[in-house]
């Protein structure tokens, strides 16, 4: 139900253009188009409030894992909230379901990934593993290891520490400060776009051999962590090439940097397991970090998981230390209810098997595309998917930016019930778990049609 069934679409649009100032809202567009009001949404569905219905291939952002509308959750919630709504996580006190949950997700985390710090979303868990990383390096005696090594076309976040560990080149706007002083960004892994003539064992030799390099140039004692996602998102799901996560990670083991493997897209299902680090790509990181799917995005919360080894150090008896990283609402009672009630849902509907059939399903439809004369790419895995336009797909010429191109696709889909993200020259997608063979057809069906509609309306102009 609307909860001002009075309002019209057009007041509701309207409102929202002068009171609500949206993350990354581009100024001038948002004058002069209207965003959609989302009025419902059931499993992979939503509905406007025109009662318009949409397959959100999206969904949400990287988040609905579970899909939308489930009594199940707004029932655990609910019961949370009256029995126990807040609680004082500081240092001695807690709550019943923040405790379960962190003890879960050490069950869930691969290897010694024991120790969970709670907080609100991705950004500020890994705003928390960079503060939590300086600490480490205090109390094991090397502070001198501040630098942090990150890569090209990397999403992190938008905290100040995040969005600087960020290296997608359109988050760096002019009128705002980066720490960029002791953030350094190796080249991005996209072997479509920057392979170069070179095959990818090539390809990835250099990005090790880069890494390699960077560590000669700081010094291995000078280097805190490297921060990375298994398959990069917001970059626009750029595959790692064979075996070059396995070589960074083994880096950062000889060097004694810590390695953080971002996974607040790529965990709680996306590609079939809990985790991707080592279920996938066979590493076992000193640090996770999680949210997204965590609550299937029904509340917020983010989640940092450390190793014994970096807990120990830090928890040391003896040293009267103090971790000074906290929020009002980490370890929130109801976000932690729901993540604790959204993992049930997971294993009991068996969610990570059900990815593991519809995602190849997925993956092997959506390159039918690849034949269209402006699809450059098709590329993803499971449920993470991308399709890369481009103006000439010999020499992979882009259309200029100013035309948007993903974006004209997007727009094309949206009247057809289907909602993808538009990234430039990209469309990405992340659907629901819960997705089905029909709707993986309805997706790839009217993007084909958009995207012929699309390319014949440029040739036109
Ligand atoms: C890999 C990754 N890390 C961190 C974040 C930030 O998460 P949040 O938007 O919940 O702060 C995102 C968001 O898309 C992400 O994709």
């Amino acid at each position: 139900m609307s909860p001002d069934p009075s309002s019209t679409t057009s007041e509701i649009i309207e409102r929202d253009r002068r009171h609500f100032i949206h993350p990354y809202q581009v100024f001038d567009t948002y004058l002069v188009d209207d965003v959609l009001p989302i009025e419902r949404g059931a499993g992979a569905q939503l509905v406007d409030t025109e009662g318009r219905r949409y397959i959100d291939a999206v969904g949400g952002m990287w988040c609905t894992n579970i899909g939308l509308g489930r009594d199940e959750m707004a029932d655990a919630i609910a019961a949370q909230v009256r029995e126990l709504a807040y609680a004082n996580p500081f240092t001695d006190m807690t709550n019943v379901p923040a405790g379960l949950l962190c003890e879960k997700l050490a069950a869930l985390a691969p290897g010694d990934l024991n120790h969970v710090f709670l907080s609100t979303g991705g950004s500020t868990a890994v705003d928390a593993a960079y503060r939590m990383i300086q600490f480490y390096q205090y109390a094991k005696g090397t502070p001198e290891k501040r630098h942090v090594i990150s890569r090209v076309d990397a999403y992190h976040g938008t905290t100040y520490a995040s969005v600087s560990i960020g290296g997608k080149p359109g988050d760096r706007v002019p009128g705002f400060n980066y720490v960029d002083d002791t953030i350094h960004h190796l080249s991005s892994p996209n072997f479509y776009r920057y392979g170069d003539g070179r095959t990818e064992q090539e390809f990835a030799d250099d990005l090790v051999a880069e890494f390699r390099a960077k560590i000669d140039e700081l010094g291995a004692d000078h280097i805190a962590a490297f921060f990375a996602e298994p398959i990069m998102g917001s970059g626009g799901v750029i595959m790692p090439p064979a075996d070059y996560l396995r070589r960074m990670w083994q880096l950062c083991r000889d060097n004694d940097i810590v390695y953080v493997s971002d996974e607040v897209v790529t965990g709680f299902g996306r590609l079939g397991e809990w985790f991707a680090s080592e279920s996938v790509f066979g590493i076992q990181p000193d640090i996770i970090t999680s949210a997204k799917g965590l609550t299937s995005g029904y509340l917020p919360l983010g989640a940092t998981i450390v190793s014994d080894r970096i807990y120990d150090t830090i928890a040391e008896p003896g040293h009267d230390r103090y971790l000074a990283v906290g929020y009002t609402y980490s370890g929130h009672p109801v976000s932690c209810a729901a993540a604790l009630k959204n993992i049930e849902i997971i294993e009991r509907e068996g969610l990570l098997e059900h990815v593991r059939q519809i995602g190849p399903y997925f993956q092997q439809q959506l390159r039918t595309l690849a034949d269209l004369p402006m699809v450059g790419e098709v590329r993803g895995s499971q449920l993470m998917a991308c399709v890369v336009f481009v103006e000439d797909k010999a020499t992979k010429r882009n259309y200029p930016e100013s035309l948007d191109v993903g974006k004209l696709v997007a727009n094309a889909c949206e009247p057809r019930g289907l909602i993808v993200r538009p990234m430039v020259h990209l469309n990405v997608m992340s659907p629901p778990l819960v997705i089905d063979r029909d709707d993986v057809d309805h997706i790839v069906a009217t993007l084909r049609e958009a995207i012929i509609e699309v390319r014949a309306s440029l040739e036109a102009s």
